[in-house]
């Protein structure tokens, strides 16, 4: 089977590693969490880094940072993981969900402005599978209403988008396009400490607050508390890990980057299929490969995987809309809404294998078992019934 996603652990994590073993640095303290923290920071060029133990704590420390009142709203896609109204809710919050661009299966910018309301105090944008979101936007909309922005860079490491906005037109690395910023490093990212996260900032009051929510809010003296906080630490050795992983982004990005061009080439022409669409002010990172059926194809995604799963190739769904999660439904959310988009990317979308240790034979495998699959999966020709008695329906005729 050829895996969706594999880590490429191929510089100096174990050295890193056996240094932590060898010297007792093994929880949270220690010498790499501060230097992945610094490398992290830079690399994304915001002043603060705060690692935390996974991308689902980075969102909620950073929403924590914000003090929420109840009932106060965040803007956010419903094509999303569960992580981000998760941490809202948890907040006392309320989510506001909007519909994504069909193409980059990003937040639909233009829903935004009208899901604003006098309770609204952020606004959280996915940069999905590693495409960015349309930041210029957004920013007009935080500047006039005094808006946080909590960015959700998860799965954007190293992507960049391209600000139009007066005196910002340059390219600006995800993780840098929010007042906060959260970023994962599970196993399927492309860079990885197996489990862990990031926020980043440069507001010092908001550092502060993130750094005490990360460590229970230990302030002033030890076992003193006058806040609620987490142990979200990271270890020493997973920030090794990470700070060996940072060695080689570029190297990883190239490959990553390679991976989707490739892809891009074998899948483009292919009838019965959809790629996920790169707007020009983006530089994506290709975090996850997407495709979606055309509504000709007579399989859903979940049959097309069970094919592409017999033919040795491992996928995995796309978001299921927050709007459609039972466990948010059932706390009173969400209810009639309706949100085409998101419900059309979970019912036709999927990602297929492009994990770092993938060769090229895998990916030709790979793009030949996807246009085998939709081949068959599409009526060749649908011709109207010449019964000239009944005068209806479709008579389908199958490529087997
Ligand atoms: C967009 C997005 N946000 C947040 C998360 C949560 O990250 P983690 O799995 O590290 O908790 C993920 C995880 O895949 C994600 O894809």
């Amino acid at each position: 089977m050829i895996p969706v996603s594999a880590p490429l652990l191929a510089g100096n994590e174990l050295d890193y590693l056996r240094d932590c073993i060898a010297t007792g640095w093994i929880s949270s303290a220690g010498e790499y969490i501060e230097r992945f923290e610094q490398g992290w920071g830079q690399y994304c060029g915001v002043k603060h880094a705060i690692a935390v133990s996974s991308g689902t704590a980075a969102l909620q420390v950073a929403v924590d940072a914000l003090r929420l009142e109840p009932g106060d709203e965040v803007v956010m896609p419903s094509f999303t993981v569960i992580s981000c109204p998760l941490a809202v809710v948890r907040a006392g919050g309320k989510p506001v969900l909007v519909d994504s661009d069909p193409d980059t299966y990003c937040l639909d910018v233009d829903q935004v402005a009208a899901a604003i309301t006098a309770r609204t105090r952020a606004i959280m944008p996915v940069h999905i599978y590693g495409h960015p979101v349309d930041m210029d936007p957004l920013h007009d909309l935080a500047e006039r209403y005094d808006l946080a922005i909590i960015e959700d860079a998860a799965q954007a490491h190293g992507s960049e988008y391209f600000s139009r906005r007066r005196g910002k037109e340059a390219w600006h690395r995800c993780g840098s396009l929010g007042t906060l910023s959260a970023f994962s490093f599970y196993a399927n990212k492309p860079v990885s400490t197996g489990e862990g996260g990031m926020v980043l900032t440069n507001s010092d009051v908001l550092a502060q607050r993130c750094r005490s929510l990360r460590n229970l809010c230990f302030q002033k003296r030890r076992f003193y508390h006058e806040g609620l906080g987490y142990n979200y630490r990271l270890t020493n050795m997973q920030a090794a890990v990470g700070l060996a992983q940072l060695e080689q982004i570029s190297e990883i990005l190239d490959r990553k980057r390679r991976i989707g061009a490739l892809y891009d080439a074998l899948l483009a022409n292919v009838t019965g299929i959809k790629l996920q669409d790169k707007r020009d002010w983006a530089r994506v990172n290709y975090s996850m490969y997407g495709l979606v059926l055309d509504d000709g194809v007579e399989l859903d995604a979940f049959g097309f995987a069970a094919r592409l799963q017999a033919e040795g190739v491992d996928t995995r769904p796309f978001f299921m809309g927050m709007h459609e999660q039972p466990v948010l439904r059932a706390r009173g959310l969400f209810n009639g809404l309706s949100l085409p988009v998101a419900e059309r990317l979970h019912r036709r979308g999927l990602y297929i294998p492009s994990g770092l240790t993938l060769t090229d034979a895998q990916i030709a495998q790979v793009a030949r078992a996807v246009k085998d699959v939709v081949a068959v999966a599409i009526p060749r020709r649908a011709t109207r019934s010449a019964n000239p008695i009944t005068g209806t329906g479709h008579r389908a005729v199958w490529r087997m």
